[in-house]
Protein backbone atom coordinates (compact mmCIF):
# COMPACT_ATOMS: atom_id res chain seq x y z
CA UNK A 1 0.00 0.00 0.00
CA UNK A 2 1.54 3.43 -0.90
CA UNK A 3 2.04 6.38 1.59
CA UNK A 4 -0.87 8.29 -0.45
CA UNK A 5 -3.46 4.91 0.04
CA UNK A 6 -3.03 5.16 3.42
CA UNK A 7 -3.44 9.14 4.04
CA UNK A 8 -6.55 9.30 1.71
CA UNK A 9 -8.64 6.19 3.56
CA UNK A 10 -11.00 7.90 6.08
CA UNK A 11 -9.96 7.27 9.55
CA UNK A 12 -10.69 8.58 13.25
CA UNK A 13 -8.92 12.08 13.30
CA UNK A 14 -10.79 12.70 9.64
CA UNK A 15 -14.23 11.71 11.54
CA UNK A 16 -13.79 13.73 14.29
CA UNK A 17 -13.08 16.98 12.23
CA UNK A 18 -16.07 16.15 10.40
CA UNK A 19 -17.99 16.17 13.68
CA UNK A 20 -16.01 19.01 14.69
CA UNK A 21 -16.96 21.06 11.80
CA UNK A 22 -20.44 19.73 11.81
CA UNK A 23 -20.22 17.88 8.20
CA UNK A 24 -22.57 15.01 8.74
CA UNK A 25 -21.07 11.36 8.07
CA UNK A 26 -22.72 9.04 5.52
CA UNK A 27 -22.51 5.54 6.24
CA UNK A 28 -24.00 2.29 5.21
CA UNK A 29 -23.97 -1.40 5.54
CA UNK A 30 -22.40 -3.67 3.14
CA UNK A 31 -21.99 -7.30 2.97
CA UNK A 32 -19.55 -7.99 -0.21
CA UNK A 33 -17.33 -6.76 -2.34
CA UNK A 34 -19.75 -5.25 -5.62
CA UNK A 35 -21.66 -3.23 -3.19
CA UNK A 36 -18.73 -2.52 -1.34
CA UNK A 37 -17.18 -0.96 -4.20
CA UNK A 38 -20.63 0.86 -5.38
CA UNK A 39 -20.57 2.32 -1.87
CA UNK A 40 -17.08 3.21 -1.53
CA UNK A 41 -17.17 4.94 -5.33
CA UNK A 42 -20.02 6.88 -4.03
CA UNK A 43 -18.19 8.77 -1.26
CA UNK A 44 -19.59 7.01 1.56
CA UNK A 45 -17.08 7.65 4.93
CA UNK A 46 -18.02 4.69 6.57
CA UNK A 47 -19.21 0.92 5.65
CA UNK A 48 -20.47 -1.09 8.27
CA UNK A 49 -20.17 -4.89 7.65
CA UNK A 50 -23.28 -5.63 10.23
CA UNK A 51 -24.21 -8.72 11.45
CA UNK A 52 -27.53 -7.63 10.09
CA UNK A 53 -26.26 -9.99 7.48
CA UNK A 54 -27.73 -12.85 9.03
CA UNK A 55 -31.29 -11.55 8.08
CA UNK A 56 -31.03 -9.40 5.01
CA UNK A 57 -28.12 -11.93 3.24
CA UNK A 58 -28.74 -15.45 5.43
CA UNK A 59 -32.50 -15.48 6.09
CA UNK A 60 -32.35 -15.51 9.86
CA UNK A 61 -34.86 -13.37 11.98
CA UNK A 62 -32.49 -12.32 14.33
CA UNK A 63 -28.62 -11.44 14.08
CA UNK A 64 -28.10 -14.04 17.37
CA UNK A 65 -26.88 -16.96 14.59
CA UNK A 66 -23.98 -14.92 12.71
CA UNK A 67 -20.74 -16.19 13.10
CA UNK A 68 -17.25 -14.85 13.77
CA UNK A 69 -16.76 -16.98 10.62
CA UNK A 70 -19.25 -15.44 8.61
CA UNK A 71 -18.41 -11.80 9.95
CA UNK A 72 -14.61 -12.50 8.83
CA UNK A 73 -15.57 -13.75 5.28
CA UNK A 74 -17.90 -11.11 4.53
CA UNK A 75 -15.53 -8.49 5.62
CA UNK A 76 -13.05 -9.61 3.84
CA UNK A 77 -14.98 -9.60 0.52
CA UNK A 78 -15.78 -5.80 1.94
CA UNK A 79 -12.84 -4.25 2.09
CA UNK A 80 -11.20 -5.48 -1.12
CA UNK A 81 -13.93 -3.37 -2.59
CA UNK A 82 -12.75 -0.29 -0.57
CA UNK A 83 -10.38 2.17 -1.42
CA UNK A 84 -11.67 5.02 0.84
CA UNK A 85 -14.29 4.05 3.56
CA UNK A 86 -13.30 2.63 7.13
CA UNK A 87 -14.87 -0.73 7.23
CA UNK A 88 -15.93 -1.19 10.23
CA UNK A 89 -16.55 -5.12 11.37
CA UNK A 90 -19.36 -5.81 13.58
CA UNK A 91 -18.61 -8.57 16.19
CA UNK A 92 -21.17 -11.06 16.68
CA UNK A 93 -23.17 -12.16 19.14
CA UNK A 94 -21.14 -14.05 22.25
CA UNK A 95 -17.71 -13.48 20.08
CA UNK A 96 -16.79 -10.82 22.93
CA UNK A 97 -18.21 -12.24 25.73
CA UNK A 98 -14.54 -12.26 27.91
CA UNK A 99 -11.73 -9.78 27.29
CA UNK A 100 -9.67 -12.78 26.06
CA UNK A 101 -11.99 -13.93 23.61
CA UNK A 102 -12.68 -9.92 22.19
CA UNK A 103 -9.05 -9.26 21.50
CA UNK A 104 -8.59 -12.18 19.59
CA UNK A 105 -11.76 -11.51 17.67
CA UNK A 106 -11.39 -8.02 16.97
CA UNK A 107 -7.49 -8.72 16.42
CA UNK A 108 -8.80 -11.45 13.89
CA UNK A 109 -11.50 -8.71 12.08
CA UNK A 110 -8.26 -5.94 11.68
CA UNK A 111 -5.25 -8.82 10.72
CA UNK A 112 -7.27 -11.34 9.03
CA UNK A 113 -10.32 -9.52 7.20
CA UNK A 114 -8.91 -5.97 6.64
CA UNK A 115 -11.24 -4.32 9.01
CA UNK A 116 -10.18 -1.06 10.62
CA UNK A 117 -12.47 -0.54 13.28
CA UNK A 118 -15.00 -3.36 15.11
CA UNK A 119 -18.36 -2.77 16.58
CA UNK A 120 -19.98 -4.32 20.07
CA UNK A 121 -23.29 -3.51 21.50
CA UNK A 122 -23.18 -2.56 25.07
CA UNK A 123 -23.39 -0.22 27.30
CA UNK A 124 -21.69 -0.31 31.11
CA UNK A 125 -21.88 -4.00 31.04
CA UNK A 126 -19.31 -3.95 28.46
CA UNK A 127 -16.69 -0.90 29.12
CA UNK A 128 -13.94 -3.31 30.39
CA UNK A 129 -14.64 -4.82 26.67
CA UNK A 130 -14.12 -1.73 25.53
CA UNK A 131 -11.19 -0.23 27.93
CA UNK A 132 -9.27 -3.54 26.65
CA UNK A 133 -9.84 -2.94 22.95
CA UNK A 134 -8.54 0.53 23.58
CA UNK A 135 -5.23 -0.57 25.22
CA UNK A 136 -4.58 -2.48 22.35
CA UNK A 137 -5.15 0.24 20.24
CA UNK A 138 -8.00 -1.30 17.92
CA UNK A 139 -10.40 0.79 17.10
CA UNK A 140 -14.22 0.44 18.97
CA UNK A 141 -17.68 1.70 17.99
CA UNK A 142 -20.01 1.54 20.96
CA UNK A 143 -23.32 0.40 19.69
CA UNK A 144 -26.24 1.21 22.11
CA UNK A 145 -30.16 2.19 22.06
CA UNK A 146 -31.91 -1.06 20.90
CA UNK A 147 -29.49 -3.93 20.67
CA UNK A 148 -30.17 -6.37 18.27
CA UNK A 149 -28.56 -9.25 20.06
CA UNK A 150 -30.07 -8.44 23.31
CA UNK A 151 -33.41 -9.24 21.62
CA UNK A 152 -34.95 -12.38 23.27
CA UNK A 153 -34.00 -10.31 26.71
CA UNK A 154 -35.70 -6.82 25.78
CA UNK A 155 -38.33 -7.97 23.91
CA UNK A 156 -38.39 -6.68 20.89
CA UNK A 157 -37.14 -4.08 17.82
CA UNK A 158 -38.92 -1.15 20.13
CA UNK A 159 -37.56 2.40 20.37
CA UNK A 160 -35.25 2.36 23.72
CA UNK A 161 -34.32 5.43 26.05
CA UNK A 162 -37.90 7.15 26.56
CA UNK A 163 -39.06 8.29 29.61
CA UNK A 164 -36.28 10.28 32.22
CA UNK A 165 -34.79 7.85 33.63
CA UNK A 166 -33.83 5.37 30.63
CA UNK A 167 -32.84 8.86 29.14
CA UNK A 168 -30.25 9.72 31.89
CA UNK A 169 -28.93 6.24 31.65
CA UNK A 170 -28.40 6.46 28.28
CA UNK A 171 -26.27 9.41 28.95
CA UNK A 172 -24.13 8.62 31.03
CA UNK A 173 -23.38 5.09 29.26
CA UNK A 174 -22.63 6.65 26.19
CA UNK A 175 -20.39 9.44 28.50
CA UNK A 176 -18.37 6.30 30.29
CA UNK A 177 -18.67 4.21 26.62
CA UNK A 178 -16.46 7.43 25.26
CA UNK A 179 -14.19 7.46 28.40
CA UNK A 180 -13.47 3.98 28.37
CA UNK A 181 -11.92 4.26 24.96
CA UNK A 182 -14.73 4.27 22.42
CA UNK A 183 -13.86 5.79 19.30
CA UNK A 184 -17.36 6.13 17.74
CA UNK A 185 -21.37 5.35 18.92
CA UNK A 186 -24.05 3.88 17.26
CA UNK A 187 -27.47 4.80 18.46
CA UNK A 188 -30.26 2.78 17.35
CA UNK A 189 -33.86 3.74 17.92
CA UNK A 190 -33.63 6.61 20.04
CA UNK A 191 -35.76 9.88 20.14
CA UNK A 192 -34.51 12.52 18.47
CA UNK A 193 -33.63 15.13 21.57
CA UNK A 194 -31.98 12.67 23.55
CA UNK A 195 -29.93 11.37 20.31
CA UNK A 196 -29.47 15.51 19.72
CA UNK A 197 -28.52 15.58 23.53
CA UNK A 198 -25.71 12.78 23.60
CA UNK A 199 -24.22 13.83 20.30
CA UNK A 200 -24.01 17.58 21.56
CA UNK A 201 -21.93 16.06 24.65
CA UNK A 202 -19.47 13.57 22.82
CA UNK A 203 -16.36 14.47 21.64
CA UNK A 204 -16.43 10.98 19.61
CA UNK A 205 -18.97 11.08 16.07
CA UNK A 206 -22.39 9.82 16.99
CA UNK A 207 -23.81 7.51 14.24
CA UNK A 208 -27.48 7.04 14.18
CA UNK A 209 -29.89 5.16 12.95
CA UNK A 210 -33.83 5.56 13.73
CA UNK A 211 -32.18 8.20 16.06
CA UNK A 212 -33.27 11.86 14.58
CA UNK A 213 -31.38 14.00 12.28
CA UNK A 214 -28.92 16.07 14.96
CA UNK A 215 -26.37 12.97 14.79
CA UNK A 216 -23.00 13.69 13.78
CA UNK A 217 -23.64 10.64 10.60
CA UNK A 218 -26.38 8.34 9.60
CA UNK A 219 -26.37 4.96 8.85
CA UNK A 220 -28.88 2.46 7.20
CA UNK A 221 -28.90 -1.41 5.84
CA UNK A 222 -28.39 -1.34 2.35
CA UNK A 223 -30.99 -3.52 2.03
CA UNK A 224 -33.54 -1.30 3.59
CA UNK A 225 -32.31 1.68 1.03
CA UNK A 226 -32.28 -0.33 -1.77
CA UNK A 227 -36.27 -1.73 -1.03
CA UNK A 228 -35.38 -5.53 -0.90
CA UNK A 229 -35.47 -6.21 2.71
CA UNK A 230 -37.63 -8.84 3.65
CA UNK A 231 -41.10 -8.11 4.83
CA UNK A 232 -42.43 -4.70 6.19
CA UNK A 233 -39.23 -2.13 6.39
CA UNK A 234 -38.70 -0.62 9.81
CA UNK A 235 -40.32 2.42 9.66
CA UNK A 236 -37.31 4.88 10.21
CA UNK A 237 -35.81 3.66 6.56
CA UNK A 238 -36.10 4.74 3.15
CA UNK A 239 -36.50 3.22 -0.04
CA UNK A 240 -34.36 5.43 -2.02
CA UNK A 241 -34.68 2.87 -5.18
CA UNK A 242 -37.87 4.69 -5.55
CA UNK A 243 -36.91 7.85 -7.07
CA UNK A 244 -33.48 6.44 -8.68
CA UNK A 245 -32.79 4.15 -11.65
CA UNK A 246 -29.92 2.59 -10.34
CA UNK A 247 -28.58 1.65 -7.16
CA UNK A 248 -25.34 4.06 -7.67
CA UNK A 249 -27.91 6.53 -8.17
CA UNK A 250 -29.65 5.59 -5.13
CA UNK A 251 -26.48 5.50 -3.05
CA UNK A 252 -25.52 8.86 -3.75
CA UNK A 253 -29.19 9.98 -3.16
CA UNK A 254 -28.91 9.39 0.27
CA UNK A 255 -25.67 10.36 0.83
CA UNK A 256 -26.96 13.94 -0.18
CA UNK A 257 -29.86 14.06 1.98
CA UNK A 258 -27.35 12.79 4.67
CA UNK A 259 -25.23 14.99 4.01
CA UNK A 260 -28.23 17.91 3.96
CA UNK A 261 -30.06 16.60 6.68
CA UNK A 262 -32.91 16.03 4.56
CA UNK A 263 -32.47 12.67 5.53
CA UNK A 264 -33.96 11.33 8.23
CA UNK A 265 -37.18 13.83 8.05
CA UNK A 266 -39.58 13.86 11.17
CA UNK A 267 -41.40 10.96 9.51
CA UNK A 268 -38.10 9.09 10.19
CA UNK A 269 -37.45 9.89 13.55
CA UNK A 270 -38.79 9.09 16.88
CA UNK A 271 -40.17 11.40 19.35
O1 LIG B 1 -25.86 -4.89 11.89
C1 LIG B 1 -26.23 -3.80 11.46
O2 LIG B 1 -26.50 -3.63 10.27
C2 LIG B 1 -26.33 -2.70 12.40
C3 LIG B 1 -27.21 -1.54 12.05
C4 LIG B 1 -27.65 -0.81 13.26
C5 LIG B 1 -26.60 -0.59 11.12
O3 LIG B 1 -25.75 -2.75 13.44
Amino acid sequence: MSVQTAISRVNIPALRKMKQQKQPIVALTAYDYSFARVLDQSGVEIILVGDSLGMVVQGHQTTIPVSMEDMLYHTSIVSKGTDRALVVMDMPFMSYSSVELALENAAAALQLAGAHMVKLEGGLDQLHIVEALARAEIPVCAHIGLKPQSIYKSGGYKVQGRGAQAAVQMIEEAAALENAGADILLLECVPKLLAAEITANSEMPVIGIGAGNACDGQILVLHDLLGITPGKPPGFTKNFMQDNHDIQSAVMAYADDVRSRRFPAEEHSFT
